[in-house]
């Protein structure tokens, strides 16, 4: 079993992300999840974690971390997730309790009082782990790796060259990838492919509560992915989790993993060399393949075992 903390930008594929590993307590000890400024401003994003944990019935520790990137003001991403960064469901109920520590402050903690070492669950953009790694250097021992989403190697999407997740932050993450610390990189070239059809959406319409929260979220993610040309839609941050639970469904190739943080057309864009001659170290598992039929079977049994759980 892994001890995670998912740091996150609620948003339609954290969300499922969040589902996916909640409903596989046998692989995943999840200590706690944080919240950044990405897909949406902290308010919105935090409230959507809230409402996803509290339809849950989940008892999970959660706290916000940092509303903006380290240098550069906070972009958006309405276009592709809505007002609310997380149109289609509606939600109402109590609130769900929120830590009154900030996420980074957080983090530290819940990484120095675990038992074992803690992998964490990158979703958003990089500004909370990359606080951390900078304020308690002191936790780079119990870290084991770092799962993200983010970035591409051979293209982006918020621009050319950069993925969303990335080119918010790209201070920060720069950080991360040359904390030296092992990570795991599912960028837009494996998550591309992690797509589910409008076919399979459709399938989980009235399948139960939890299977219809999900069929709530990915059909307005579906409509909003049309306007950049997705007919499929695809799951971006959930690859971080199908990773640890089943690395064997994905391919990759290691490499040493920059960001450009300058002001050019490139701002954003993750490169490495992935020469046979590069230097070492390597510290970037680069995911490149992901059999989609093996990742959107993950996603339809572990939807079905929340809806047997959570049954009003
Ligand atoms: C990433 O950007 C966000 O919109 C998604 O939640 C995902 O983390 C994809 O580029
Ligand atoms: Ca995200």
């Amino acid at each position: 079993m892994k001890n995670i903390l998912i740091d996150c930008d609620p948003g339609h594929d954290d969300a499922l992300a969040i589902m996916v590993a909640f409903a596989n307590p046998e692989k995943f000890n999840i200590l706690g999840i944080t919240t950044v400024g990405g897909n949406q401003t902290l308010a919105k994003v935090t409230k959507n974690a809230q409402n996803i944990l509290r339809f849950l019935k989940a008892d999970l520790p959660l706290a916000a971390g940092q509303a903006g990137p380290l240098v550069k003001p906070l972009k958006t991403a309405p276009e592709a997730h809505g007002e609310s960064g997380m149109d289609g469901p509606y939600f109402d109920g109590e609130d769900y309790p929120l830590c009154e520590q900030n996420g980074v402050g957080f983090l530290y903690q819940k990484i120095i009082e675990a038992e074992g070492k803690v992998t964490l669950v990158a979703i958003g953009p990089l500004t909370n782990i990359a606080l951390l790694i900078k304020n308690y250097p002191q936790v780079m021992p119990a870290i084991e790796k770092i799962a993200l989403m983010g970035g591409g190697i051979s293209h982006g999407n918020q621009t050319p060259l950069a993925e969303f997740n990335i080119f918010v932050d790209p201070d920060a993450a720069e950080i991360v990838f040359q904390s030296g610390l092992p990570i795991v990189m599912a960028g837009l070239d494996v998550t591309e492919q992690a797509e589910i059809t409008l076919t399979e959406i459709n399938r989980l319409k009235n399948r139960g509560k939890v299977s219809n929260l999900a069929f709530e979220l990915l059909s307005f993610y579906n409509q909003s992915g049309r306007q950049f040309g997705f007919i499929h839609s695809p799951i971006h941050d959930l690859c971080t989790i199908a990773y640890l639970m089943a690395p064997d469904i994905f391919k990759g190739e290691y490499a040493d993993i920059h960001v450009i943080t300058d002001n050019s057309p490139a701002r954003g864009l993750t490169y490495g060399d992935f020469r046979r001659m590069a230097p070492e170290p390597k510290h970037t598992l680069v995911l490149k393949e992901v059999d989609r039929a093996a990742f959107v079977k993950l996603l339809m049994d572990a939807l079905a075992k929340l809806d047997k759980q959570v049954t009003r």
